[in-house]
């Protein structure tokens, strides 16, 4: 993006130790954090088939060594991506004089997801992960993160979720155009129009894929708690 839209200023750096980090930065964007990103909330859409279901997709590991593998395939390109991204956040000036407005509206939108990103994931990380396996001995249960979804009783879960994923699918759909221009995929001015489709359907489906898996966790929470209702209103024996 920054060829056509703005300037990130990453270009003052020079030499083959900068190259190194800003292309390790990039592609570490999509191929393993991307990949698994969109592999997750596929896993996610489980919801929809109930608890037994969502939680053999996304919490039921086949042993301790493949769970412990798991989190580093997803956090160390995080770590590592999430450092490049901070550096490149400080580093840009609109420019919205030279280039097209709509460029430079997402160029701006980019920067802008990414620090919501960053505050939703540190949120989602330390509640859906550190919290259960630290403080509770055990991953997270179906039960409780669907009755938090539908209740919202320790804050605005449901509203984070929506919002934080939103941001997650424009960050990661519009990261790929700049991603592919960057590794020059991408070259002519039409073949970035076209990739333009790519990068809005990819959004799309990310959004819908993030939403549905919020779906199935809200009425999921809405029937256990009809079912506790239920139980406690019913005459004791
Ligand atoms: C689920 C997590 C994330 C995914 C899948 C993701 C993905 C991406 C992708 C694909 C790009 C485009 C890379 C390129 O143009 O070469 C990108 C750019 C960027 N990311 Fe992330 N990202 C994530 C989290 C974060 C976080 C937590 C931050 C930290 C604030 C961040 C900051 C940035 C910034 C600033 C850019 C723009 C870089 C530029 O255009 O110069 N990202 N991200």
């Amino acid at each position: 993006m920054s060829a056509t839209t703005a300037s990130t200023g990453t270009t003052m750096e020079k030499g083959p130790a900068a190259f190194f980090k800003t292309r390790l930065g990039s592609f570490l964007a999509v191929v393993p954090l991307g990949l698994w990103t969109a592999n997750h909330l596929w896993n996610n859409l489980a919801s929809l088939r109930g608890g037994a279901a969502w939680e053999a997709a996304v919490t039921h590991h086949s042993s301790p060594f493949a769970e412990a593998l798991g989190a580093i395939i997803a956090l160390a390109p995080l770590l590592l991506h999430t450092v490049w991204g901070l550096a490149r956040l400080f580093m840009w000036r609109p420019n919205v004089g030279s280039y097209s407005y709509y460029g430079n509206v997402k160029f701006i939108l980019q920067r802008l997801s990414a620090v919501g990103v960053l505050l939703f994931l540190a949120a989602h990380i330390y509640l859906a992960w550190i919290k259960p396996h630290v403080f509770e001995g055990h991953g997270e249960e179906f039960e409780d993160i669907a009755k938090e979804m539908f209740t919202s009783a320790d804050g605005p879960t449901l509203i984070v979720y929506l919002l934080g994923t939103l941001g997650v699918s424009y960050h990661l759909g519009n990261g790929l155009q700049t991603w592919a221009m960057g590794w020059g995929l991408v070259g002519s001015r039409e073949a970035v129009k076209k990739f333009e489709w790519i990068s809005i359907t990819s959004f799309l489906l990310l959004l819908a894929m993030s939403w549905g898996a919020i779906y199935g966790l809200y009425t999921g929470g809405r029937e256990i708690v009809a079912k506790e209702k239920a139980a406690a209103a019913a005459p004791a024996h």
